[in-house]
């Protein structure tokens, strides 16, 4: 919940305060005398102590970006694959301004999202990022200030944005239809230049064809026919129970859509595609009016629009892709929160989703409502449910702890295999000796092998890349980024081959910097990109 300021807050503030009127004379006077408006007078200056700032500092390495680059060449390390040909992309959340001080405390979900693409072609790899030009970015780059205020969290914004979408696509990138997608689960898709990283649309809805108001970080590709399935949730408004799904063809038409309910509303982050069903799982990260206007007795104003309720069970919803939702069932289950799937498929009437979760609430940042949170019971591993539609006695789903030794979140899997049944899987894992790893799991052989860089190294989440056009299922390269806490958290962005994680990168893309925080990255082939 929103904390009151403490009185070394208020201190800090007043020079704060002090400091960004000399700022802001200083840009007055570098701009030739510009009178600004009140609403300009701002301050531009974040928070010192990184951890605290509640606009996407705390993500790791810390603190704010707002860089824009261009870098042609890059430094490379070892080789590049000659053959290997396509951008891969990341986006994560990089405050544009600093919030009030009553919401510097907010959650670092609700930075704008900044997109970076490495293309890679002909041994050689060239950088650039931008911001996504939201609605929310372009309001607040005008008025040169935070006008946006707590996460997802309508009714503590300036009035002066009302009606604009509050999006941020800060949270993972698709393309589909010739289109990068930047996408924040709370508002429809922006529309990017895969190339040049333009934004073309602030607000996409697939011609109209997006009914509900949200959309899904996590759309998926079916298999075999290309097409694009998504849903959004609270897609009626704040706190909503109601869900659209649809699915789109190549060419970005609608041609299927339904709306359903969940039990209750929560954080459907991520969701099950298979040949024949839509699976979602609804845990208790859940909202309420109550919660949002700032009305529970418990805390101190508005919050950031989820709380951990333990005594909501959790419910797996399976529904058949193409119907009407009429068909849909749920399954009920104990207080468990997973956030991604890794893969799934359907077997006649037998569903089978492969996510990773824990046994409690995984995101601190998120208040409890009935106990203190316990980051042992949040331990995120590879759990497997399944469900027997041919039962109709059955009310609950079967779990399984796949790997209790290995610890992680962000699951991932070769994305061609979104929709069919799957052998190999990835984690972002984290381990106590060894530090950040990629693993990379065998579910044939319930094994499972790691690369790393050491304790002194951080890596974000990985990106699986073919080695080739019709390369076997996991047969290519991991990218992702790795950041050196000794070097001030500079970045590489480091290719692994995985036939060979233990014989360390294939090619490291040393950068000159830091890069931008990260949630999620997505590969594009080079022969799908234009120009
Ligand atoms: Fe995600």
């Amino acid at each position: 919940m929103s904390r009151k300021p403490s009185d070394d807050n208020q201190n800090t503030l007043s020079r704060r305060n002090f400091m960004g009127a000399v700022v802001t004379a200083g840009a007055g006077a570098a701009a030739g005398g510009l009178i600004l408006p009140e609403s300009a007078r701002a301050e531009v200056l974040f928070p010192k102590d990184r951890s605290e700032f509640g606009a996407g500092g705390a993500a790791n390495p810390g603190g704010p970006y707002r860089s824009e680059n261009d870098l042609y060449d890059c430094e490379v390390e070892g080789t590049l694959p000659k053959d290997l040909d396509g951008t891969w992309f990341r986006v994560g959340p990089d405050p544009q301004y600093p919030k009030p001080a009553k919401y510097e405390h907010d959650i670092m979900f609700d930075g704008e999202g900044h997109i970076g693409a490495f293309r890679i072609k002909d041994g050689h790899v060239d950088f650039r990022s931008r911001y996504a030009r939201t609605q929310r970015w372009k309001a607040q780059h005008a008025a040169r200030r935070s006008l946006f205020g707590m996460y997802r969290n309508p009714t503590t914004d300036d009035p002066s944005v009302n009606g604009l979408s509050r999006g941020t696509a800060n949270t993972q990138i698709f393309f589909h239809h010739g289109k990068l997608l930047a996408m924040k689960e709370d508002s429809p898709p922006v529309a990017m230049n895969p190339v040049t990283l333009e934004t073309t649309d602030d607000y996409y809805t697939f011609n109209g064809g997006l009914l509900g108001l949200t959309h899904t970080a996590h759309p998926k590709r079916d298999s075999e026919t290309g097409e694009y399935i998504a849903f959004g949730y609270e897609a009626k408004g704040l706190a909503t129970p109601d869900v659209f799904v649809f699915s789109a063809d190549k060419t970005g038409h609608v041609n299927w859509h339904a709306w359903i309910k969940v039990p209750y509303a929560s954080m459907i982050h991520d969701f099950a595609v298979t040949q024949k069903h839509v699976v979602f799982y609804v845990c208790p990260l859940a909202t309420n009016m109550s919660l949002i206007n700032g009305t529970l007795p418990q805390f101190n104003g508005p919050g950031p629009h989820f709380a951990w309720d333990s005594t909501l069970p959790t419910w797996f919803g399976v529904m058949r892709r193409g119907g009407d939702g009429k068909d849909l069932r749920w399954f009920k289950g104990p207080g468990y929160m997973c956030t991604h799937v890794m893969g799934c498929w359907s077997d006649g009437d037998k569903v089978t989703v492969d996510m990773d979760g824990g046994e409690s609430n995984q995101f601190p940042f998120f208040p409890q409502l009935h106990e203190k949170f316990d980051p042992m019971k949040g331990a995120g591993h590879v759990m497997r449910f399944t469900v027997d539609l041919k039962n109709k006695r059955q009310t609950t789903y079967n779990i399984e702890k796949m790997y209790p030794d290995v610890v992680g979140a962000l699951s991932r899997q070769d994305d061609r295999y979104h929709t069919v049944p799957y052998r190999y899987g990835f984690l972002l894992s984290s381990d106590p000796a060894d530090g950040s790893r990629w693993a990379m799991f065998d579910h044939s052989k319930r094994s499972v092998n790691f690369f790393g860089l050491g304790r002194d190294a951080s890596l974000a989440e990985m990106t699986f890349v073919p080695r080739k056009k019709g390369a076997a299922e996991a047969d290519g390269y991991l990218i992702g980024v790795a950041s050196y806490h000794k070097e001030g958290g500079r970045s590489d962005v480091v290719l692994v081959d995985t036939q060979h994680l233990d014989a360390g990168p294939v090619a490291t893309i040393h950068l000159p910097y830091r890069l931008a925080p990260q949630i999620h990255g997505f590969w594009v082939d080079g022969g799908d990109l234009p120009g």
